[in-house]
C-alpha cells in the first residue's frame, strides 16, 4: 500500500513597493523586510536602479555626471532589471528559487511611470514583458501620496534633487502611475496604499493586506 505524502512547501514571495519620490516606499519596504526576517523567514531587500554595474551607469546619469537621451535611459533601466532578475549571485529569481523572500524598492511599474511620454506606455510594457514573464510580483504596493506632500517631504529630506525631482516631473510621474495602474490592474496584483497617514499606520495597512 502506498503512502501519499503531501508537500506543503510554499514558494518564497516577491513583493514590490512603488510610488513617487518621497512616498516612503524605501522605509516601508525595509520595515517589511525586518518583519519578514523576524516572523516569516530569510528575506532579501533590494532596489532599482540597482547598485550593480548597469545601475551605477544609471546613477551617474541621475547625478548629471553622464548625459544620455531619455530613450537610452529607459533601455538602461530595462537592462539593469534583467541583470537584477537573472544574475547568478544577486539575481532575484535565484534567491526566490532558494526559498528566500525578496522585497524590491521599485520594479517595472517604475518604468511605466517614469519613462512615459519619452517612450509610449505600450512600448515600455512590451519591452518589460520579458521581465514580467520571468518574474512577476506576488503583490505590488503602490504607496500613494499627492504631489504637494512629495515636494514637502523632498525639500525637508534632501539637499540636492536628482534629475527627476522637479514639481512638473513629479506631477507627470504621479499621473503616469495612475494611468499604468488602470492599464495593468487586470493582470497584476496591485494594492493601493494611502501613504499620507503616519508611517506606523501605513505599515499596519500593508501588513493587513498580506
Ligand atoms: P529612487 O527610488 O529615488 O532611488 P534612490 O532612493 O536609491 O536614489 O530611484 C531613482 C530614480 O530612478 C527615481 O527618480 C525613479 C527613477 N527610475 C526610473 O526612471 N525608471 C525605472 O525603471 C526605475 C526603477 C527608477
Amino acid at each position: 500500500m502506498g503512502l501519499l505524502i503531501k508537500s506543503t512547501v510554499s514558494k518564497a514571495k516577491f513583493i514590490v513597493f512603488e510610488g513617487i519620490d518621497g512616498s516612503g516606499k524605501t522605509t516601508l519596504s525595509k520595515m517589511l523586510q525586518e518583519h519578514f526576517e523576524k516572523n516569516i523567514g530569510p528575506t532579501h531587500w533590494t532596489c532599482e536602479p540597482t547598485h550593480n554595474n548597469i545601475g551605477k551607469i544609471i546613477r551617474s546619469v541621475l547625478t548629471h555626471d553622464m548625459v544620455m537621451g531619455e530613450q537610452a535611459i529607459a533601455a538602461l533601466y530595462l537592462a539593469d532589471r534583467l541583470d537584477h532578475i537573472h544574475h547568478d549571485d544577486y539575481g532575484m529569481k535565484h534567491k526566490i528559487e532558494q526559498g528566500i523572500h525578496v522585497i524590491s524598492d521599485r520594479y517595472y511599474m517604475s518604468s511605466y511611470a517614469y519613462h512615459v511620454p519619452h517612450v509610449s506606455l505600450e512600448w515600455v510594457i512590451n519591452a518589460n514583458s520579458i521581465c514580467a514573464d520571468a518574474l512577476k510580483p506576488d503583490i505590488i504596493f503602490y504607496i500613494d501620496i499627492d504631489v504637494e506632500t512629495s515636494m514637502n517631504r523632498l525639500a525637508s529630506s534632501r539637499e540636492s534633487q536628482d534629475l527627476f525631482e522637479t514639481e512638473e516631473r513629479i506631477t507627470l510621474v504621479h499621473q503616469n502611475y495612475w494611468n499604468a495602474i488602470k492599464r495593468i490592474r487586470a493582470s497584476e496584483n496591485v494594492e493601493i496604499i494611502d501613504g499620507r497617514a503616519p508611517l506606523d499606520e501605513v505599515f499596519q495597512t500593508i501588513l493587513s493586506k498580506l
